[in-house]
């Protein structure tokens, strides 16, 4: 890699930030008197300082500027800074740069205080070794100013990257390389003339300029696992919006299915006519499924550098053959070494509830597949096996979620500890 210390801009880089600020700076407006406004004429303000967005826009003086600013961040710190989400394939950049031994710093305008909550909520933290903005006194900071102290700080092969003029000549005031990126706030018109060295129009691009042919990372494998009736389809959704949220490129897919040969696997082991299936039989249908499965979604997605949500994994067969059909966790576990492969999941997610409960929540539903059919005394085993499995002391990739739980407050555990689990991962 030609850089090894990468400053990052925060707004219109990392993160598409439009809806916190100009909210925000109508919510000011308003406070001063200023109406007629709306919040969408105030896209401008992302990037240049507040307080020259304030006296350019609505045509304020310095004083009623400084007043506007202090209303400005009576939203933006309660509701502003939270209106955020990360660009697609931001994640994905980070770890990669991490993986090379880059510098990764955020060089911002936006007050620290702010910019540091910020980069913890969306999952910046644990790959930054800086993070420099004014504190909240200083509203005249410029890009320059912030860029000296991070590569005073940092060293190495520095690289400014940004949306906007600012972060351009931020860069070029320090002698410093800069990369100009179109999918921000600014046009490829402002970057050019401002003098970028490099333009990238995706993040893509951004990525090629930064990291070469240097090996990338790789994606992150989540699993979805639980009884049938513990409320996984809703959860999974939040998940899924929850990673693209934090800029994951996700991969979705499923289990007996994935591709459309596992799909045919799976219509053959869910057809409620095939009631003389013999558990063995099942049990290796589950495995072929997966072996597909892994083979033409899984691996090739975390190769992209992709987030694959999988519902329902290996641990299904162990809770429902092994455990369920009682084939034993031995038997299930080697019947399935070779299907799996290298595709270790990196965070499952089991939803628990008891089979009671699950199973009155699935009569309500719809018509029950062959699965679904058993006894009672099935599902008591296969939750017996789930929590078993869990207990295990190898088991650090599972997060166990109380899916009896309001559907609000299942979503937020899970996602709560899901963060967590993927800072941990770096
Ligand atoms: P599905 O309709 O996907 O159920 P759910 O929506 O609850 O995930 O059907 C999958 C059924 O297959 C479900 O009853 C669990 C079962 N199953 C196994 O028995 N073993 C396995 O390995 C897998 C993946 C699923």
């Amino acid at each position: 890699m030609k850089y090894t210390t990468i400053l990052f801009d925060l707004d219109g880089t990392l993160t598409r930030s439009e809806k916190g600020i100009t909210r925000s700076a109508l919510y000011a407006c308003e406070k001063m008197g200023y109406s007629g406004y709306t919040a969408e004429q105030f896209m401008s303000f992302i990037g240049p300082p507040l307080f020259e967005s304030f006296q350019r826009v609505v045509g304020m003086n310095e004083e009623q500027a400084h007043q506007a600013i202090a209303y400005y961040r009576e939203r933006f710190s309660v509701l502003g800074w939270a209106e955020n989400e990360v660009y697609t394939g931001i994640p994905s950049l980070l770890r990669s740069l991490k993986k090379n031994g880059a510098k990764i710093a955020i060089c911002t305008a936006k007050p620290q205080a702010f910019a540091e909550k910020i980069a913890k909520k969306f999952g910046f933290e644990p790959y930054l070794d800086a993070l420099i903005g004014p504190d909240m006194s200083n509203t005249h900071a410029s890009k320059a100013w912030i860029v000296r102290k991070a590569v005073a700080q940092l060293g190495g092969v520095p690289v400014m990257i940004g949306d906007r003029c600012y972060d351009v000549e931020g860069g070029q005031e320090n002698g410093v390389d800069t990369i100009g990126v179109c999918y921000g706030y600014g046009t490829r018109e402002e970057l050019e003339t401002a003098g970028a060295t490099h333009i990238a129009e995706t993040v893509a691009e951004l990525s090629d300029i930064l990291l070469g042919d240097a090996p990338r990372a790789k994606g992150v494998f989540l699993t979805m696992e639980g009884v049938d009736g513990c409320g996984k389809t809703t959860q999974r959704n939040a998940l899924i919006e929850h990673l693209a949220q934090l800029g994951w490129d996700v991969q979705l897919t499923r289990e007996p299915g994935g591709d459309e040969i596992a799909e045919k696997i799976r219509e053959l082991i869910l057809d409620p006519a095939n009631t003389a299936m013999d558990d063995l039989t099942e049990a290796y249908l589950y495995a072929a499924s997966r072996a597909q499965n892994v083979r033409a979604k899984i691996l090739p997605a975390l190769a992209d550098g992709k987030a694959v949500v999988c519902d329902r994994f290996v641990d299904s067969s162990i809770a429902y053959q092994g455990g369920g059909r009682q084939l034993g966790t031995d038997t299930v576990e080697a019947i399935n070494r070779f299907a799996v492969d290298c595709a270790t999941p990196d965070i499952t997610v089991y939803l628990r509830m008891p089979p009671e409960k699950a199973l009155s929540r699935r009569l309500s539903t719809s018509e029950p597949d062959r699965l679904e059919r058993e006894k009672a005394s099935f599902f008591e085993r296969t939750y017996k096996a789930y929590e078993a499995l869990y207990a295990r002391g190898d088991m650090e990739r599972v997060v166990t979620v109380d899916a009896g739980l309001s559907i609000e407050e299942v979503s937020e555990a899970m996602i709560a500890a899901v963060d967590q689990k993927l800072h941990a991962l770096k």
